[in-house]
């Protein structure tokens, strides 16, 4: 099974990109930021010794900021892209939704940190033809709105010279900061002028936010751990899906096993949903692993996996020619994998 998941041309929706780079390339990284041998890689090295990876949520942030330092710096900014679109097609990835939240400081604007993101991946995609890459920017619901409306506005201006990559706005960060309805005005005005939204919605149990997001509406839904039974219904009623990342929710603790992830009832609710990764990097994971965790935990068949890769064609933020091309390397795989 595990071999044929490996193969499969899946679809990602659901990847932040300094969440999405593994201890390796991590390493790699470092090496081409710092230089081999020298004192700043071995100290990098040590630091990865410190790594915990069944850690909570909240350590989970500080992973984030370990890794960030190394994508501080163009260079960094630009291999850690390459890096990451590197590491999703070698796991047979042919479509790859990135999201990243376009960050200032000493080295680069929020403006540039977009740029360096977006050249990157055209780049990337002349080495790694066999992907296909999208960019969301993110909100970092944890940040002052000012920054969201920046983020917004940048991504709005990347939509008219570079629509072929950026494609949407994402609502992250920790869940137990940021109050949401504080960025309603950001997010509909992306929404209102094109932009497709990716919220990061019940991730942590809180009703009265839950409620609100879902009155405003989103394309897809981040996490969506506690919706309740009639939420569900209005995801399934609304073609709203779940970006369900396993490994994630219960290394990071909102969920307590795999067998009580709440992929059970999105399958049993017949609800959208699609299986993604989240922080391949930090949770130590990837696509095909996370299809094997649910083959295992649920007893998806082969068949069911195809039909939630053709779940994820769908929802994604692609164009129709691209959904189409994603649908025809699906049939060629089943052709070759009857
Ligand atoms: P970046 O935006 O490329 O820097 O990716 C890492 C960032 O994504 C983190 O600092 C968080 O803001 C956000 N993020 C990653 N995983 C999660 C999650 O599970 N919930 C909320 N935010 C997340
Ligand atoms: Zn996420």
């Amino acid at each position: 099974m595990l071999d044929f998941l490996k193969e499969l041309p899946k679809v990602e929706l659901h990847a932040h990109l300094n969440g999405s780079l593994s201890i390796s390339t991590l390493r790699d990284l470092g090496e081409k930021v710092y230089g081999e041998n020298t004192e700043e890689f071995l100290e990098l090295c040590a630091r990865f010794i410190k790594f915990d990876r069944n850690s909570k949520l909240e350590e989970c942030f500080e992973k984030f900021a370990f890794v960030h330092e190394l994508t501080s710096t163009e260079k960094g900014l630009r291999y850690a892209t390459e890096f990451a679109i590197r590491d999703f097609a070698q796991d047979n990835v042919q479509y790859v939704e990135l999201r990243t939240t376009p960050k200032a400081n000493s080295h680069y604007t929020r403006r540039e940190y977009l740029h360096y993101v977006v050249e990157s991946i055209r780049s990337a995609q002349t080495k790694y033809p066999k992907i296909m890459v999208k960019l969301l920017a993110s909100i970092n619901r944890a940040e002052p709105v000012a920054v969201a409306e920046e983020t917004v506005s940048l991504a709005l201006e990347f939509a008219k010279t570079d629509g072929d990559i950026v494609v949407g706005i994402d609502l992250s960060g920790n869940p137990a900061r940021g109050k949401f309805s504080d960025f309603i005005p950001a997010l509909r005005s992306a929404r209102e002028q094109g932009l497709k939204l990716a919220i990061h919605c019940a991730e942590i149990e809180n009703p009265s936010e839950i409620k609100e997001m879902l009155a405003f509406g989103m394309s897809r839904c981040g996490h969506g751990t506690y919706l309740s039974k009639d939420d569900l219904t209005h995801m399934k009623r609304h073609n709203i899906p779940v970006e369900c990342c396993l490994t994630s929710n219960v290394k990071s603790g909102t969920v307590s096993s795999y067998e009580e992830h709440h992929l059970k009832q999105l399958m049993e609710a017949e609800a959208p949903k699609v299986l993604c990764t989240d922080d391949s990097g930090v949770f130590d994971t990837t696509l095909s692993m996370e299809f094997h965790l649910a083959t295992q935990t649920f007893g998806l068949n082969r068949s069911q996996c195809i039909e939630l890769t053709k779940e994820a064609v769908h929802h994604s933020f692609a164009s129709s020619e691209e959904k189409q091309k994603m649908l025809i390397k699906l049939e060629e795989f089943l052709k070759r994998n009857p």
